[in-house]
């Protein structure tokens, strides 16, 4: 389903609104030179990217944001054990800078998390700026006994619950536990699997 937005004060989506819609395969360029942009080389040495090296996004959980034709947006969610409890963990979230500020991101995280919900999953889980992520419903209250594999600031782990208590039982590391990508025969299939890991 594709979700369609338009914020009525942003001039430049009110003749073109933005939508927000399930990720393509040929989404997967212009989402890792968006992911470039945004995050620069180091994002692969992030601590959230050891939970997503490998992996697949959940099932049905990886959204792009369109504007006349260009991918503009992007957020994903992965399936991690949060202290033996299953939860989902989102990002990178991004924005391309030239539509910043349009309430782009903010479609992209309520369509993710809504989502998420719809799908019967009980919390959410990301490391992120504690200002930006509040109007969501992310808060560092119910991470307090989660960590990370590998360094990250405890103010800026957060969580949203989905069903109230989801992240009650939730102590100790959290780990990848989505799909592992497969491994394909093909040479062009071998590259494609290399930048797929490479982007997840
Ligand atoms: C964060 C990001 C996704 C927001 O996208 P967006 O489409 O501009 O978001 P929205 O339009 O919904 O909201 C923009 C508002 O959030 C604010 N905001 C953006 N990043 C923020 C942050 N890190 N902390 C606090 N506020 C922030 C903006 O100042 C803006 O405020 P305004 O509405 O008063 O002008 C985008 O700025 C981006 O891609 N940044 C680079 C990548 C990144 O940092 N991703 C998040 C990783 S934690």
């Amino acid at each position: 389903m594709t979700a369609v937005w338009k914020k009525t004060a942003a001039l430049t989506l009110e003749t073109a609104p933005f939508a927000i819609r399930a990720e393509r395969a040929s989404d997967v360029v212009a989402r890792e030179a968006l992911l470039d942009a945004s995050f620069g080389e180091g994002r692969f040495a992030r601590t959230c990217q050891r939970l997503r090296d490998g992996r697949l996004p959940a099932e049905g959980l990886a959204f792009s944001a369109v504007h006349e034709g260009r991918l503009v947006g992007t957020v994903r969610l992965w399936h991690v054990s949060a202290g033996g409890v299953p939860a989902l963990v989102l990002g990178p979230l991004a924005v391309d800078a030239s539509c910043r500020s349009l309430g782009i991101g903010a479609a992209l995280m309520e369509h993710a998390l809504a989502a998420a919900k719809a799908r019967g999953h009980g919390a959410v889980i990301l490391r992120g700026d504690p200002v930006y992520y509040a109007r969501f419903g992310f808060a560092a209250d119910k991470t307090g006994a989660l960590a990370l594999p590998g360094p990250f600031e405890r103010e800026r782990l957060l969580a949203v619950e989905l069903r109230d208590g989801a992240l009650d039982e939730a102590f100790g590391m959290i780990a990848a536990t989505g799909m592992k990508a497969r491994r394909p025969r093909t040479r062009a299939a071998e590259k494609a699997r290399k930048l797929l890991i490479r982007a997840a």
